[in-house]
């Protein structure tokens, strides 16, 4: 590659101008002003002569893609998540990759923690049921749904988001917080957070507000499925912010149908943009377009973090959250 290609990026998909701005200052940037993601083949041929790229969770960065850009140097995502990465690929081709950790932590626990509580009390489905005329009189259990406070919390996957959703859960709900992760907390960490650790299996029969926070990978590939539904609760509510295929859509629609668990909320679904038709036609689920870190202040450090990543990688520098960055080798 020539020496002036190190300087080429691309940004993939529509971002603040500001941050375009920011890269403009380093580099010559390719920006992609539009909000569709790039079929693969078409991202490749867009990143021949780029030694960089800004994505967000969106742009499948896999061995295919990284054969076909051998001048790739960086992989800079805006988000926490990056099952759309091969990071063990980025590392054999060189390539540094980085997430976006952190700035959206407490975001994305807000939006957990209203999902839930919409799911609880029933706040989409009444205000779909009053917009559309249905509302004469009261009525003594019209939307009743279930308690949040004093309720048992129960997260699945306790990682920076899921301590987050237990914080707000514990100190402002009064609930009890139980939680089940691959590694369990060190005991000072559960005590300050006021969290039990439980397995799989008892977390679900035990919770009755369940919010999932897992990264998804092959091991939690529908990890929440129809025997696992079944042991929750029929008064149990089920959150996903996680990623879809987390969740057996289809067994959970099927759930939902059959009131085997009381109601649902999710963000996240297997082949989004795309949801399950079994979804779609229950009243119990909250359904919402993958936006638990969309507020605007949140989304632009997610950006800029990106973007950091990008400039440290391909100017010399440390970049702030790299995943693999035994690629950068001795660098500091
Ligand atoms: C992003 C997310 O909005 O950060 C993540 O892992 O799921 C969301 O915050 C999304 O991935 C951006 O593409």
């Amino acid at each position: 590659m020539a020496a002036n290609e190190w300087r080429r990026v691309l940004v993939a998909r529509r971002l603040f101008p500001e941050v375009v701005e920011r890269l403009r200052a380093h580099f010559e940037v390719d920006y992609r002003e539009e909000d569709e993601p790039l079929a693969p083949a078409l991202l490749a041929e867009r990143l021949q002569g780029c030694a960089g790229v800004l994505v967000a969770g969106t742009e499948r960065i896999d061995a295919a893609l990284l054969a076909a850009c051998p001048g790739l140097r960086a992989v800079c995502s805006m988000a926490v998540g990056f099952n759309n990465i091969d990071v063990p690929a980025c590392t054999a081709h060189g390539v540094l990759a980085s997430n976006a950790p952190g700035v959206l932590t407490e975001t994305t626990a807000d939006f957990g923690f209203a999902l839930m509580m919409a799911t609880a009390r029933r706040i989409a489905e009444s205000e779909h049921w009053l917009r559309a005329g249905h509302w004469h009189h009261w009525t003594v259990d019209l939307f009743a749904g279930s308690d949040v406070h004093g309720a048992t919390l129960g997260i699945l996957g306790m990682g920076r988001i899921g301590q987050a959703i237990a914080r707000r859960g514990a100190h402002g709900f009064g609930m009890k917080v139980v939680y089940h992760n691959r590694s369990r907390l060190p005991e000072g960490d559960e005590a300050a957070l006021g969290a039990r650790y439980l397995g799989l299996h008892e977390l679900l029969r035990t919770a009755d507000h369940l919010v999932i926070v897992v990264p998804y990978t092959a091991q939690t590939h529908h990890l929440v499925g129809a025997a696992e539904l079944a042991l929750m609760k029929p008064t149990a509510t089920l959150t996903n912010i996680a990623r879809g295929g987390v969740v057996d859509d289809a067994a959970l629609a099927e759930a939902l149908r059959e009131r085997r668990i009381a109601a649902a909320g999710l963000d996240v679904f297997e082949g989004e943009p795309a949801v399950h038709p079994g979804l779609l036609a229950v009243p119990n689920v909250v359904l919402t377009p993958h936006i638990a870190s969309a507020s605007l202040p949140t989304r632009r450090a997610m950006a800029d973090l990106a973007a950091s990543n990008l400039i440290a990688v391909l100017t010399g520098g440390m970049p702030p959250t790299p995943l693999n960055p035994e690629v950068l080798g001795g660098r500091a």
